[in-house]
């Protein structure tokens, strides 16, 4: 029996550098997916369409001590965290861009749990593949990809509250669109991450929870750029919410304007912007049919995102609203 497993890439909305502290984030899974096609078997051997390399582990054992190239590092991650009872041998293949932000490796993540057999909520399986996004790479990512990828469906936008862990699916009116840049590649992405994570945790201990804090709270703070870090998370926050109602009163001009707050708070507040991002943004707002732009997802690189009228006439990609992953089974022959 063929087993084929589609999970999309995602590209953030707004609510950028919040879910790693509970926070609130508006992502949205998009039409470029990552596929797993194969069948069970004894070992773990799997090859990739674009990407050198064959991966091939034993299965029951850990193999996080063996040494594996590249992408295969996910797929010993997913193994390691669903234990999977058999093998299975096949392809995968992707149209979603690798390092630019557009959340491959959680597609990667979430497509080889299912196909290894992993059955779950989409809490459950967006849990079990951030563990092995953490295992693979070592940088203490928050939930929203994987979440976004597990959870989404065709037309909407997920907004999550990374602290409840509770999904509400937004409609993406008909007569906006979301169109994505790409910038550059991410560089020097996984320490910049980390001290971040460990900022707001700073941030955290003197003046509790972030997703619960307010303006005045940061008074307390007295570390500049630790103020400015939980400032960011405080206001950002408070703008997913605001987004989504715009969003679905039809209100564009104003949901525009605050993923452009957004992406200044990322510039100044939180520093995961640069300079070619900031220029896209810049050109993007210039143009009339474009209600606002941010950079997207974590940053230094990777891509801008705008929400535009209709059939913008400006470079970058279209990108529309999709189901999360899913699988089908076939019998060959
Ligand atoms: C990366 C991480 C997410 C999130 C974003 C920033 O995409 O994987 O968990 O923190 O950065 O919003």
């Amino acid at each position: 029996m063929t087993i084929t497993v589609r999970a999309p890439g995602r590209v953030n909305l707004i609510g950028d550098h919040t879910d790693y502290t509970g926070g609130l984030v508006f992502p949205m899974a998009i039409d470029r997916w990552t596929e797993v096609v194969g069948e069970s078997s004894d070992r773990i051997q799997l090859s990739s369409r674009d990407e050198p390399g064959i991966v091939d582990l034993p299965v029951g054992d850990d193999a996080a001590g063996e040494d594996i190239p590249g992408w295969g590092r996910f797929v010993a991650a997913v193994a390691a965290e669903v234990q999977p009872m058999t093998g299975f041998r096949g392809t995968v293949s992707t149209t979603i861009p690798v390092g630019a932000g557009l959340s491959s490796s959680a597609a990667l993540e979430v497509a080889l749990a299912i196909a290894f057999g992993f059955r779950g909520s989409a809490i459950e399986l967006a849990k079990l593949t951030q563990r092995a996004e953490h295992r693979a790479v070592g940088v203490p990512c928050g939930i929203m990809d994987q979440l976004c990828i597990a959870a989404a469906q065709r037309g909407h936008a997920t907004l999550i509250d990374c602290g409840e862990l509770t999904v509400d699916q937004v409609p993406i009116p008909d007569d906006v669109t979301v169109l994505i840049r790409f910038i550059a590649h991410r560089t020097l992405v996984d320490g910049a991450y980390a001290e971040r994570v460990q900022q707001c945790n700073e941030a955290e201990s003197i003046i509790g929870p972030l997703r619960a804090a307010r303006l005045d709270d940061l008074e307390q703070i007295t570390d500049a750029t630790i103020r400015r870090r939980a400032r960011h998370v405080i206001t950002e926050n408070a703008r997913v919410r605001s987004f989504a109602d715009a969003l679905s009163a039809g209100e564009y001009d104003a949901a525009g304007a605050l993923m452009t707050d957004s992406h200044h708070s990322l510039r100044d507040d939180f520093a995961t912007s640069t300079p070619e991002m900031d220029a896209a943004v810049d050109e993007l707002l210039a143009n009339d049919t474009v209600y606002g732009a941010r950079m997207t997802g974590g940053g230094f690189g990777g891509c801008v995102v705008a929400l535009c009228a209709p059939e913008p006439d400006l470079d970058g990609w279209v990108v529309r609203p999709v189901d999360g992953a899913s699988a089908e089974a076939a019998t060959s022959g």
